[in-house]
């Protein structure tokens, strides 16, 4: 595999980083993940907007213009031969090599890392019968604390969270937000379906912006499933009658349990059917 190291592409052998960079020192760095169809980064324009938007967040200046960073993910592509099917990049900044230190001054240039690779897809099985989660009791890092709109490298509360899903064998944890409101998947966002009505947590629950998110309410629309971004309370999830999970890497996967209790009739629901079809990168 080739990497894409501060845009040389270099074997995953010699793909390194410096110890003293700060993205491993301090989780300072931001990231996407992009999904590749036929060699092509789907919604490249978004996720380029996003990581500029997590940049500005940090206060770090990327030294690369959107276009320069586009060529380098399309290389990366195809100097791993991922022009064929479905193939994904995740896409890496972090502040870079300097002394120690929180001061992001102290780096002179930022670290660029890009791993393209197959993509895999969850098992089929998933998608027919949805999958479980849990309510974690690791809250949401507060807005107050770290704008959820900055996509952080990062992630030790969402991990936690994940321990936890993993602890009770389901698929995932939806973790709340401070004030006790469903905030999202540890790497998703989460969906419901009440009463017809297809409601997501408000952007001002303290979540990231998903590009899938912001997709699926555009295809609702256009498929004149009414839509609502609310605060929903845990009993909302409780007594949907549909939920999924949104993300570059899930699509629209439904979830069919929470807690141990069936969601509606415990079967992915005819609005999670519909939205899945009219997808576009369904598998
Ligand atoms: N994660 N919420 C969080 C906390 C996420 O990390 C992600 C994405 C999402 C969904 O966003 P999008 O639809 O833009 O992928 C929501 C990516 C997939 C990851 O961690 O690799």
């Amino acid at each position: 595999m080739l990497i894409s190291l501060n845009r040389r592409l270099v074997p995953e052998s010699q793909a390194a980083v410096s110890v003293f960079d700060h993205g491993f020192l301090y989780g300072d760095g931001i990231y996407e993940t992009l999904r590749v169809r036929e060699g092509e980064a789907f919604r490249c324009k978004e996720h380029l907007r996003r990581l500029a938007e997590s940049a500005r967040g940090i206060a770090l200046t990327l030294p690369w213009s959107d276009t320069e960073l586009a060529h380098a993910i399309h290389r990366v592509i195809r100097a791993n031969r991922l022009t064929r099917g479905q193939a994904m990049v995740r896409m890496t900044v972090s502040r870079g090599p300097g002394p120690i230190g929180l001061d992001p001054a102290l780096c002179r240039r930022p670290t660029l890392v890009l791993i393209a690779r197959r993509y895999r897809p969850q098992p089929k099985v998933f998608y027919e019968r949805g999958v479980s989660v849990i309510l974690a009791t690791t809250r949401r890092n507060a807005p107050q604390a770290l704008s959820p709109r900055i996509k952080s490298t990062n992630f030790l509360n969402n991990i936690l969270a994940k321990i936890e899903a993993k602890r009770a064998h389901t698929f995932d944890a939806v973790l709340l937000s401070l004030q006790g409101f469903i905030a999202e998947g540890t790497t998703s966002n989460v969906f419901i379906v009440r009463r017809g009505v297809l409601e997501t947590p408000a952007l001002k629950t303290g979540i990231l912006a998903g590009v899938t998110r912001n997709e699926v309410l555009q295809l609702a629309r256009a498929l004149r499933i009414p839509t609502r971004e609310v605060r929903l309370r845990p009993r909302a999830l409780f007594h949907a009658e549909e939920c999924f999970l949104t993300s570059t890497l899930l699509d629209i996967l439904p979830v069919t349990r929470v807690n141990g209790r069936r969601i509606g009739t415990g079967r992915p629901g005819p609005i999670t059917h519909r939205l899945i079809h009219a997808f576009p990168t369904v598998l």
